[in-house]
């Protein structure tokens, strides 16, 4: 399918998860910093008439979508265009100092894949892209087409936990030699090629995981969730909540561990037998002590939302 696709086609998570642990019927300022077609957005604004809504996506295409959706709450909602990392200074440019809710949905929307002249689906021949934001200049095609073949096997591995990605690289290297490789479904078919044929599952493409990890390496997708981390916690009042939902174990454990080290107040190393860096504040209390995962009647409507977690945190 190209050009405009018609409807609305992500159906946001962990909804009730997200509206009941981030408070969002108390009412004050959120922050969605993945508005995406903005489900979760609509959401929080309907779970009280005093929220409002601050929505940053960096897809300018996914912003306008969710512009046109949330067009009758215009007085509450603003919609920004930037990278969630920026955090700061878009809410400086607004005037706001703290919020009440911070809620990161990570990943790539359903429209990414369904448009496939993003380049981010197996299914669907397209562009090698896979940028979610168009004014960034890497893409997939570059990766594949101009790294050398070390820094492709090191992204396959440590991005996709794919134990091929030697192999994968290898055929990938004598394909280029031959002829550029340009389309999703060239690349599809040399990383289907690239792995022995008893190791394909049944359940899933075989490039699944090649696929997974040019996509956060174009995006620099767990660079972001650290940046995210470092800044976005110190932007909430006292007693606001901060929500990531992760999609797969490598955004999930950056969460994880980020909010641990911001409920430590001590920075020693475990090894030392007592404290000598004085302490330090503590910036967040664990909300959830494990992640919150689809009750099993979401999953019945939205089998997508099976690798959901979300993780909460208060600020202290
Ligand atoms: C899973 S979708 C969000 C869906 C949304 N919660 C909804 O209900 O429609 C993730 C969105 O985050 C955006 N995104 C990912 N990384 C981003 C970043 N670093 N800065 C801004 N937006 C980002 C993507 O463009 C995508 O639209």
């Amino acid at each position: 399918m190209d050009g405009a696709v018609r409807g609305y086609l992500h159906t946001p998570v962990l909804t009730e998860e997200v509206i009941a642990h981030l408070k969002c019927r108390e009412g004050g300022i959120f922050v969605d910093a993945t508005v995406g077609e903005g489900g979760h957005t609509l959401e929080i604004l309907r779970a009280s008439r005093r929220n409002k809504v601050i929505g940053i996506d960096w897809d300018q295409e996914i912003l306008e979508r969710a512009r046109e959706r949330v067009a009758g709450y215009a007085d509450r909602v603003t919609l920004m265009h930037d990278d969630f990392v920026h955090l700061p200074q878009v809410l400086r440019a607004l005037g706001v100092e703290k919020v009440d809710g911070l809620l990161f949905d990570l990943g790539v929307s359903t429209v990414h894949f369904q448009e496939e002249r993003r380049g981010f689906s197996l299914h669907h021949d397209g562009p090698l892209d896979m940028r979610m934001d168009t004014r960034r200049r890497l893409t997939a095609y570059d990766i594949v087409n101009h790294s050398s073949l070390e820094e492709i096997e090191r992204i396959v591995r440590s991005n996709g936990e794919e134990r091929w990605a030697k192999r994968i690289a290898k055929v990938v290297g004598n394909e280029r030699q031959r002829k550029e490789i340009k389309t999703t479904g060239d690349l599809a078919e040399i990383v289907s090629r690239s792995i022995p044929s008893k190791y394909h599952s049944r359940r899933i493409h075989p490039a699944t995981k090649t696929f997974l990890a040019l996509r956060i390496a174009v995006n620099e997708e767990l660079k972001n969730i650290e940046g995210a981390l470092t800044v976005a916690p110190l932007l909430l009042k006292r007693g606001g909540r901060i929500g990531f939902i992760s999609f797969h174990s490598l955004e999930d454990r950056i969460v994880k561990e980020g909010f641990k080290r911001m409920e430590r107040t001590c920075v020693c190393p475990p090894t030392l037998p007592q404290c000598v860096c004085g302490g330090r504040e503590k910036v967040l209390q664990i909300i959830t002590k494990r992640p919150l995962t689809p009750r099993p009647e979401e999953l019945r409507n939205n089998p997508r939302a099976r690798s959901a977690k979300l993780r909460v945190a208060e600020r202290v």
